[in-house]
């Protein structure tokens, strides 16, 4: 797309897709090419603890605001037409927390999808989830069926929750799932990219091509293994609770700053005359 055109559509999109923008995330758009955004976002949302610590309040109230961001980056990404963000919310480590915090932040899941649901049906959010759902707590487990029920039909952005999820558990599960549907009869068929990938928990949907990572750690943290080969990584030092659209919107500049290879060469990268160079050496 050329330098003018994707001008013309971010002048006419962006106010109308956003609504009232602040003057700094008007200067971000500027610099955003909204016909190249990423298709799939993931984010690990972290941070919540410390900016509680900052303001001398209990960690828990960390983890409230941090669903208010989590809010407004879902409404941001699916008004921007984003095809899947997914959100890293509880990992299969986190239940080494104290028992009263866990609670809470199974409380805080319920609590957002019950007030939530009218925001995900209006931007038409499909909602998954991510993990060995089946160990959570069974209220748990009764609305995270009932959102995926009520939203199934939502044909706009794939809002995922990784709930309960662990990288490596998730490769262990798509081969135990591969290895369950074996009938037992002639060879095994090999296992490959393709079959692994379609029994992970994320099925068909396209890899993340965009991780963020808040509160400046450089750590993957047992989040997305199989499908992040390939992702782009912005680590922010900005703690969660206070990631706003504006910084999100510095995430896709980031992202679009970059040169996607893929392990290849650029497009326009002379291969001739460099093959011609190192045989003649
Ligand atoms: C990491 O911060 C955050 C979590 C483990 C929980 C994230 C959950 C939410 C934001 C709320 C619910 C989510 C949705 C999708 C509605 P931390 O506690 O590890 O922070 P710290 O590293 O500063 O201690």
């Amino acid at each position: 797309m050329s330098q003018s055109k994707s001008h013309t559509t971010l002048q006419v999109a962006a106010p109308e897709v956003l609504g009232p923008v602040t003057t700094e995330e008007a200067r971000l758009l500027e610099r955003v090419d909204l016909a190249r955004l990423p298709r799939h976002v993931a984010v690990i949302m972290d941070g919540n603890g410390r900016w509680a610590q900052r303001r001398h309040l209990p960690r828990v109230a960390g983890h409230r605001a941090g669903t208010k961001t989590a809010r407004s980056t879902i409404e941001t990404c699916a008004r921007l037409k984003i095809e899947a963000l997914t959100l890293y919310a509880f990992s299969v480590e986190n239940w080494r927390r104290p028992k009263a915090e866990i609670d809470f932040l199974m409380q805080l899941l319920r609590e957002y999808l019950r007030k939530e649901m009218p925001l995900l049906q209006k931007n038409n959010i499909q909602m998954r989830f991510l993990g060995r759902i089946h160990e959570l707590p069974m209220a748990v487990q009764n609305d995270v069926r009932d959102a995926m029920e009520k939203t199934a039909r939502n044909k706009g952005m794939v809002l995922c929750v990784a709930l309960n999820y662990g990288g490596r558990a998730e490769i262990v599960d798509a081969v135990n799932s591969i290895l369950g549907e074996q009938n037992g009869h002639g060879p095994r068929p090999p296992i490959t990219e393709e079959s692994l990938a379609r029994h992970m928990y994320t099925g068909s949907l396209s890899d993340p091509d965009l991780l963020i990572r808040t509160s400046g750690e450089m750590r993957l943290s047992n989040f997305l293994l199989w499908q992040i080969a390939y992702a782009e990584i912005f680590v922010t030092e900005t703690l969660w609770p206070d990631f706003n659209r504006a910084r999100l919107l510095e995430a896709f500049v980031e992202f679009q700053k970059r040169e996607r290879r893929y392990g290849g060469i650029r497009e326009d990268e002379p291969v001739a005359e460099e093959h011609a160079r190192v045989a003649g050496q």
